[in-house]
């Protein structure tokens, strides 16, 4: 392999530590926990692994997590309120719906219903829009923290050529915004993209976010590139994978994060630091 890895559970650990710190020094200070209220609608099996890990992380940081755990069958209106409730209450800084929700229930008008202030999943339309206007307030997770790893190597983004492929909401859509922030000039590839190909081979620093294993061939990675793979693929025979066919993508690219281990830690290390920032800049 000639590539450098990433070690994002690494950078993430460091970030915690950090963030651990941060609220010993304000609970010392005479000040609150930080309190963020993680909200599960239902029992999709990886939905429960990610709240689990969220929680977990709050306590280990020292952060007041607030855990309502909700039943499949809960109604629109129900979630909604809850909210409300979540909205008005003041030792709550942060407001994590996990997606996907049950299909009853409208995914963005329950992400708008979160006051904006709270939105430490930076979802809200009024945190994309802000993204999109070079005004960054909370910052959608796992692209803030795919520009954290970035940041660690080193390398200079402004003028590179990136690719994202992938154009979710929760992926896809705000990393180009973030890498437009950068200074990248940026393409975005979703399912009508024609010429995947040249579209990546293109690309001085490729992000992958599709979800299915091995789908960019390394034979496509331009010699020297930044790639970033953010898919979790688990195999039949148990082993995780990303989206990117790692061992020849190491072969030529410059930097290449791990799965697991890349991206995965730094989405809740990026929720953790939302969730400090709300605190101490708008709820304090
Ligand atoms: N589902 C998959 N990723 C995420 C995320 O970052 N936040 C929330 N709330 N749900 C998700």
């Amino acid at each position: 392999m000639t590539a450098q890895l990433i070690d994002g559970k690494a950078i993430a650990q460091s970030i915690r530590t950090t963030l651990k710190q941060k609220v010993a020094v304000r609970r010392q200070a005479g000040f609150r926990a930080p309190g963020l209220a993680v909200i599960l609608v239902g029992s999709d099996a990886a939905s429960q692994v990610y709240v689990g890990s969220k929680r977990r992380a709050c306590e280990e940081v020292g952060f007041e997590s607030q855990s309502f755990d909700l039943d499949t069958s809960t109604t629109e209106a129900e979630l909604l309120a809850l909210i409300d409730q979540c909205n008005a209450n003041p030792s709550i800084d942060g407001i994590l719906v996990q997606l996907p929700l049950p299909t009853h229930i409208d995914d963005s008008k329950v992400i708008e219903r979160i006051r904006p202030d709270k939105d430490v999943d930076g979802f809200h339309p009024y945190n994309v829009g802000r993204l999109a206007q070079r005004i960054p307030v909370l910052r959608s997770c796992t692209p803030m923290g795919i520009m954290t790893l970035i940041k660690s190597t080193g390398i200079d983004t402004y003028g590179l050529d990136a690719t994202v492929v992938g154009a979710s909401n929760i992926v896809g859509r705000p990393m180009t915004l973030e890498l437009l922030l950068a200074g990248c000039t940026t393409t975005t590839c979703h399912r009508f993209t024609k010429n995947l190909e040249q579209k990546v081979r293109q690309a001085d620093l490729l992000v992958v976010a599709v979800g299915k294993p091995g789908f960019i061939p390394g034979e496509w990675i331009k010699p020297g590139a930044i790639v970033i793979d953010v898919g979790i693929n688990r195999l039949e025979n148990g082993s995780l994978v990303g989206d990117v066919e790692f061992s020849v993508a190491a072969e030529k690219a410059a930097f290449i994060t791990p799965v697991p281990g890349g991206v995965g830690p730094m989405t809740i290390a990026s929720l953790l630091e939302n969730t400090l920032y709300a605190c101490e800049h708008y709820h304090s």
